[in-house]
């Protein structure tokens, strides 16, 4: 026994110091199938013996057990964030700020990684916990996950408790291969590495997380009692000397000139790197200075971040294509040259409206400034003028329809155009993809390919079809086997038991969303009963205006609506409100139900959007915070709102939180 035991040891000792070489180092000194070998062994041995598994044992990079959910922890110190500053000026203020309070200041400046910041809790030198930052002060135990970082040590040299907190982060390699096998599997790709990384950690299955290959650079120690540094710089190469990952492109600078020049650099070269940074972070180098200096409720005074400006490139304008809407609403987007901004490729993006193109004079074939805006969407921000070849016409929105050819028509008070052709096929088609989506009917696998190959070859022309369809139907379609079939019947055959909610949402009546969609299904419960509601008892609903009103019953009205609504009866569709409270209904978990406010000034959307999205998740959003408001999320400059949930201890989130929660979710 005591030879096996001997013999674990040996080979934790040398997995992890081969995993060291390999990913803290970057300098492998043996072979990976030496690696390979010794994991198998040690593997074996675990599977004969398991009382020698340990968690800390290197077996564990390849992913535990998966888990139902990730559990709440608080952290021990808030994790807070970092104040911003997007220009010389803004950097110059802070070093004036921090000569208030001190003279001789050496900075350090590290690189922004753009990543998810993570915290990890060492005990007598071993890794036992890894949070994620949460809303800063509880994040989620995603121990496991972070176990598959080959980076981070299982065990370091001295058995020292402590907390060591840095970003976990996607490689750009790993980004890329990950990208390609999504888009293989016809999955929707990741905008971005952080989104990547983000939603590796999400992963409840570990096996999962460790394929996705992702590393981490730490940058700060929690607590400096069992730690031998008095400023930054020390703390990071004591980190070095432990065996942490830290980034080695630091540098200590004497004065805000040197700040400067750092930045210069690393905004030439941020390319290079192998990994993705969003700006640089500048720290007070020596610890007392930092104490003394200190901090606000959400940050340190002694840092700020420096934000790169978003990244702009200049493409040509190939063409402007048009899509129209399950409303009707004609939309150009810009086929573009392809190109890299900001980590991705893009070759197509939104021009809006004709308003947009008129005033900013983007013409077919120019060569235009493209950006992301928040760094996802790209967007076209002019034309370059000085570039324009002689040929180029101004560009004008057509008069009829691409798709049925009926006359286009602007809408009083509206910027958009609009096919107002009620048997449109491109606006049926997009009705179609709208009720089965998660909101509505929420069929999985009946993707916008396979509904756009049904409806064009005749097998479908309205919502009901879709319960009619038979083996036969989709076997002949492109890209689709017997086990798929079967899945999309079973799935299809699965929606028909929905609460009513789902399927007035589905139907695509103008103006009523999934909120109203609800609000309907409780009230009325049966669609029997909706079909016989008037206008004037609807906009006594508290949530239902006019318009809304009028736009149900004239739809319900309409003769051509209630053959179809039989035609969904025939095939057992459910008709009735299935009693489950709203508080159980879609929409995601960290918003259903809550009440939310935004104030202040967001940077990556409006207000508008950001509200809009948080409804789509089942969240309140209201006006003024009071003891019942369960969250605020805050922009730039936010006053009173923030003010008064301080006084309530309300939760807080930046918006760089909400972001990264939104991405979270969305992917
Ligand atoms: S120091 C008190 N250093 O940027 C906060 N942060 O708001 C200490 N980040 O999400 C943060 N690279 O995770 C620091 N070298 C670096 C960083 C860094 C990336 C992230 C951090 C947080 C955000 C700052």
């Amino acid at each position: 026994m005591e030879n096996i035991q001997n013999r674990v040891n040996e080979l934790h000792a040398l997995l992890n110091q081969y995993s060291y070489e390999y990913y803290v180092q970057d300098n492998p000194s043996v072979p990976d199938s030496e690696y390979d070998k010794l994991l198998r062994e040690l593997i074996d041995i675990e599977e004969a013996h398991p009382e020698y598994k340990t968690n800390d044992s290197p077996t564990v990079r390849v992913g535990g057990e998966a888990q139902s959910s990730f559990e709440k922890v608080d952290h021990d110190t808030p994790m807070l964030s970092l104040g911003n500053a997007f220009n010389e000026a803004e950097l110059r203020r802070f070093d004036e700020r921090i000569h208030d309070h001190t003279d001789n200041v050496e900075y350090m400046c590290e690189l922004k990684i753009d990543g998810l910041a993570v915290s990890l809790k060492y005990v007598d030198g071993r890794f036992v916990q890894g949070l994620t930052r949460g809303n800063g002060t509880t994040g989620e135990d995603i121990t496991e996950n972070l176990r598959t970082i080959h980076a981070i040590p299982l065990k370091i040299k001295e058995p020292l408790n402590f907390e060591v907190r840095g970003e976990a982060y996607m490689p750009r390699s790993s980004f890329m291969a990950l990208n390609e096998e999504k888009e293989k599997n016809e999955e929707q790709p990741f905008a971005n590495p952080r989104n990547g990384a983000a939603g590796s950690l999400r992963q409840l299955d570990p096996k999962l997380a460790a394929k996705r290959k992702l590393s981490v650079f730490l940058y700060s120690v929690n607590d400096f009692t069992d730690f031998d540094a008095t400023t930054q710089s020390g703390a990071l190469d004591e980190l070095d000397r432990l065996g942490f990952k830290t980034n080695q492109e630091r540098e200590r600078v004497k004065d805000i000139e040197g700040v400067l020049k750092y930045i210069e650099k690393w905004t030439e070269q941020r390319e290079q790197l192998p990994y993705d940074i969003d700006g640089i972070v500048i720290k007070v180098n020596d610890l007392d200075q930092q104490d003394e200096i200190g901090y606000t409720q959400k940050s340190p005074r002694w840092a700020i971040a420096y934000k790169f400006p978003a990244e702009e490139v200049v493409t040509t304008l190939q063409d402007i294509e048009l899509s129209i809407g399950r409303t009707g609403v004609v939309t150009p987007t810009a086929i573009l040259e392809p190109v890299r901004v900001a980590g991705t490729t893009v070759s197509r993006a939104s021009l809006h409206n004709e308003d947009l193109i008129r005033e900013r004079d983007i013409r077919i074939g120019d060569s235009v400034v493209v950006k992301k805006a928040g760094d996802i969407i790209p967007e076209v921000v002019r034309s370059v003028i000085e570039r324009r070849p002689d040929d180029t016409r101004p560009y004008h929105m057509p008069t009829h329809c691409p798709s049925c050819g009926h006359e286009l028509v602007r809408i009083e008070g509206e910027v958009a155009l609009r096919c107002i052709n009620p048997k449109c096929q491109a606006q049926l088609v997009e009705g179609l993809i709208h009720f089965v989506s998660r909101q509505a009917m929420n069929i999985d696998g009946l993707g916008t390919k396979i509904i756009q190959q049904l409806y064009y070859n005749h097998v479908i022309k309205d919502v009901a079809d879709i319960f009619y369809l038979t083996e036969d139907d989709l076997l002949p379609l492109e890209r689709m086997g017997a086990k798929k079939v079967e899945n999309l019947l079973t799935a299809i055959q699965a929606s028909k038991a929905n609460s009513l909610e789902h399927l007035l949402f589905g139907l695509g009546i103008r103006h009523l969303g999934v909120k109203a969609s609800r609000v309907l299904a409780e009230k009325y419960e049966t669609m029997d009963r909706l079909l016989e509601v008037t206008e004037e008892e609807l906009v006594s609903i508290h949530d239902i205006g006019d318009k809304l009103a009028q736009s149900v019953v004239t739809y319900l009205e309409n003769e051509d609506i209630q053959a179809l609504i039989e035609k969904l009866k025939t095939k057992n569709v459910n008709m009735v409100y299935n009693g489950v409270k709203t508080s159980e209904i879609e929409g995601h978990p960290d918003f259903q139900d809550k009440t939310i406010v935004l104030t202040g000034k967001l940077q990556q959307m409006t207000r508008k959007e950001a509200s809009a999205w948080l409804e789509m998740q089942g969240a309140n959003v209201t006006s003024s915070v009071t003891k019942s408001t369960d969250l605020v999320i805050v922009g730039e400059d936010a006053g009173s709102k923030l003010t008064k949930a301080e006084k309530f201890g309300t939760e807080v989130w930046t918006e760089e939180q909400f972001i990264t929660k939104k991405d979270e979710i969305s992917n």
